[in-house]
């Protein structure tokens, strides 16, 4: 879809915009073009939350909807209401430990939800494809795990090992599908780890800042030498942008941050600038620092080779990690009330089952 489609017609349904990227890229796109109408349609599971765009929800070119991406009546009331031109997937179940011990609520979701949505797309498109764009928000945990060396390219075979991965890979092939069978205009995105502000505290840096916070333990799983490919979430905002405008039909691009931490080194890192900004003696933080029963299934190591997104649509990361962590760190301390709310009755019992 290019931007001078018809830019003040348009017409963008963001699914997940309440989410954690989702709700960057909500407020990325309804700041950034004045003319399109950004639809979120969010479920606000425990994982949605709505103050995540406090400072965007009144904005004329911004509607929320809450609903369930399972809901076919409802998508094609959304689709004849608002006459999409474009949608940006994101809504899903996105946590791998969560995934382990309900794999079905991923199939449900991640599966079932995005083929529903492609039904209500083709169907409301109608085979005129002309100036329409699905784009699926997808990771790179699909092409499971890498040893020590290499990349993740666009070509690499799928491999998932978690029943999250799996369920998104699964999601992925059907988006694939619609294109090749039907013809439905999409576009594919595989992305690594994402930080920074209103990312949900069971992940591991929020996790890690919020229990430095109540000084509790930080729990690392097994040798803490797996290692993430981490980019700044603002910076994924922007690559969605311009695959969404600029990518071309049937296409996958993955996107990564140049930047690989082995865990342990990330959880002393964030130890170190937690105590920096709290005042306290060097090395503190790094007490609480403990091994704990590791992950089923873990995947080693997640590298991203994003030269194709670099070399056709000119995208890069733009921040440097440590600059982000501290960003990210300061926001969760500045940002206590969101905290607070998020740690609700549902997050504690999680809490105590997963890491009991
Ligand atoms: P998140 O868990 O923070 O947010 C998911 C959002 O989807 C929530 O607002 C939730 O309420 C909504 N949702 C869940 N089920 C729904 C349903 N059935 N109907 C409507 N809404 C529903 O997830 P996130 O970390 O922001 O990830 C967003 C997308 O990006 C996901 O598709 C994920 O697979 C993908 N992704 C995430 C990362 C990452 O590091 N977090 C990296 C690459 C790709
Ligand atoms: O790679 C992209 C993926 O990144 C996204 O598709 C997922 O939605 C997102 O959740 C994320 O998955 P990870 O499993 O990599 O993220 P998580 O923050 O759960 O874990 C990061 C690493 O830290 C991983 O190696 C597991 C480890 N970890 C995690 C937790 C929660 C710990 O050591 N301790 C913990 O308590």
């Amino acid at each position: 879809m290019t931007k001078t489609d018809n830019q003040q017609q348009s017409a963008i349904l963001v699914t997940g915009g309440a989410g954690f990227i989702g709700s960057h890229v909500v407020r990325h796109f309804v700041q950034k073009y004045p003319g399109y109408r950004i639809v979120n349609l969010d479920a606000l599971t425990y994982a949605g939350n709505l103050e995540n765009l406090r400072d965007v929800e009144h904005a004329q070119n911004y509607v929320f909807e809450k609903g369930d991406i399972r809901d076919a009546a409802l998508l094609n009331r959304l689709f004849e209401k608002y006459r999409f031109d474009g949608v940006i997937h994101l809504a899903a179940e996105s946590h791998v430990d969560r995934s382990i011990t309900n794999p079905l609520a991923f199939v449900e979701t991640n599966v079932l939800g995005t083929v529903t949505l492609l039904n209500a797309a083709r169907d409301a498109w109608k085979n005129n494809f002309e100036g329409k764009r699905f784009y699926h928000v997808s990771t790179d945990e699909v092409y499971g795990s890498l040893g020590e060396e290499g990349y993740f390219t666009e070509e690499t075979r799928y491999d998932p090992r978690s029943p999250y991965s799996a369920s998104k890979a699964a999601s992925d092939h059907f988006v694939r599908a619609y294109f090749h069978t039907y013809g439905l205009p999409v576009v594919v995105s595989n992305c690594s780890n994402n930080y920074g502000p209103c990312h949900f505290p069971e992940k591991l840096i929020p996790l890690v800042i919020n229990n430095i916070r109540q000084g509790k333990p930080l729990p690392v799983y097994g040798d803490g030498q797996y290692t993430r490919d981490w980019l700044w979430v603002k910076d994924h905002a922007t690559a969605i942008d311009v695959i969404f405008h600029e990518g071309r039909t049937g296409e996958t691009y993955n996107i990564g941050g140049n930047n690989e931490w082995k865990n342990i080194d990330l959880v002393r890192t964030l130890c170190d600038i937690m105590d920096e900004l709290l005042g306290k003696p060097a090395g503190t933080s790094q007490q609480l620092i403990t091994f704990v029963k590791d992950r089923p299934g873990h995947d080693r190591r997640y590298a991203i080779d994003a030269s194709k997104l670099k070399n056709e649509l000119g995208w890069e990361p733009t921040v440097r990690t440590e600059e982000g962590f501290r960003e990210t760190a300061r926001w969760y301390l500045e940002n206590e009330a969101w905290l607070q709310h998020v740690l609700s009755g549902e997050y504690q019992r999680y809490y105590e089952q997963q890491y009991q």
